[in-house]
């Protein structure tokens, strides 16, 4: 983890205010657009926020936090309890939403999705790119950035504030990046062939039913039975063996492991790399498995 001063809160839009993050230690650690950081928050919850400043600056790190209707004590607290000044610890940043090269862009935010979008927009259009940005939300006033993206980019940028546009009449032949409600994201997964989809919350999904399985900690060698009724994360924390966690619905990665043998069934919205694996909500099809811890 990383030691930041809460530096500046701010009003972005209705319900959301952006923190400006200075490290306490000298600069924070290099990040591309796209990555997020987990906040260690002080009433003892962890949330993920995407990085919405300048990779360039790494004396400091800015998020976004939407105040959250349904919230279970996150943005609660950021909203009510944060001030300025205050010693807060935050992740090295991890990326599962990166930029690839393109020579076209067209960029879907909603709401408070934008927040990963914007330095992606401006790394795609320093690059030379064409670059273009829709931006959904329900009335300009919960649309965080809107004024600063329309006077920094103009034209590229249009801006829908009454709800989503019909995504089916943009170009599809262009790389597309998107972050937004789960609705937004089904709509543009139904439509556009090159997608990268950023989710602040899980699919909603079936799986088979849940069975118990063995796992074993290959540096203690340690075997642990992880019943139906248990995750993977808890019976290792239980265990002794700490993982950390954020999210723990398969979307934040802040819990990734190694996995030396067998077969994961693999229950994220990540995308878990090869021979990774995600214990908060994944688990297993053989019945074992080897993992690095
Ligand atoms: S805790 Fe977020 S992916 Fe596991």
């Amino acid at each position: 983890m990383q030691k930041t001063i809460l530096d500046r809160v701010e009003r972005v839009a209705d319900d959301v205010v952006s923190l400006v993050l200075r490290g306490d230690e000298g600069p924070l650690a290099p990040w591309e657009p796209g990555a997020h950081v987990d906040l260690a928050l002080p009433n003892w919850l962890t949330r993920q926020y995407s990085l919405c400043g300048d990779p360039g600056d790494l004396s400091a790190y800015r998020i976004a936090v939407r105040l959250d209707p349904l919230s279970r004590g996150g943005s609660e607290y950021v909203h009510w309890y944060l001030q300025p000044g205050r010693t807060l610890e935050v992740s090295l940043p991890r990326n599962h939403f990166p930029l690839a090269p393109a020579a076209e862009y067209l960029f879907l935010a909603g709401g408070i999705g934008i927040t990963p979008i914007v330095p992606m927009l401006r790394a795609a259009v320093a690059s030379g790119a064409a670059a273009s940005l829709v931006y959904v939300g329900r009335s300009a006033s919960t649309m965080p950035f809107a004024a600063d993206l329309v006077a920094t980019y103009g034209e590229r940028v249009r801006l829908f504030d009454h709800g989503r546009p019909d995504l089916s009449a943009l170009p599809r032949e262009q790389e597309v990046y998107c972050c937004g409600p789960a609705s937004m994201i089904a709509a543009a997964e139904a439509i556009f062939p090159r997608l990268h989809v950023e989710r602040f919350e899980p699919t909603r999904r079936v799986f088979g039913p849940d069975t118990p399985f063995e796992v074993v900690c290959a540096r203690s060698g340690t075997r642990l039975r992880v019943p139906a009724d248990e995750s993977l994360l808890d019976v290792l924390n239980h265990a002794g063996r700490p993982v950390p966690s954020g999210c723990r619905e398969g979307v934040c990665g802040s819990c990734e492991l190694s996995v030396l043998d067998g077969e994961p069934e693999h229950r994220d919205d990540i995308g878990a790399p090869a021979g990774r694996l995600y214990p908060c909500v994944s688990r297993a099809r053989s019945p074992r498995l080897v993992l690095d811890v």
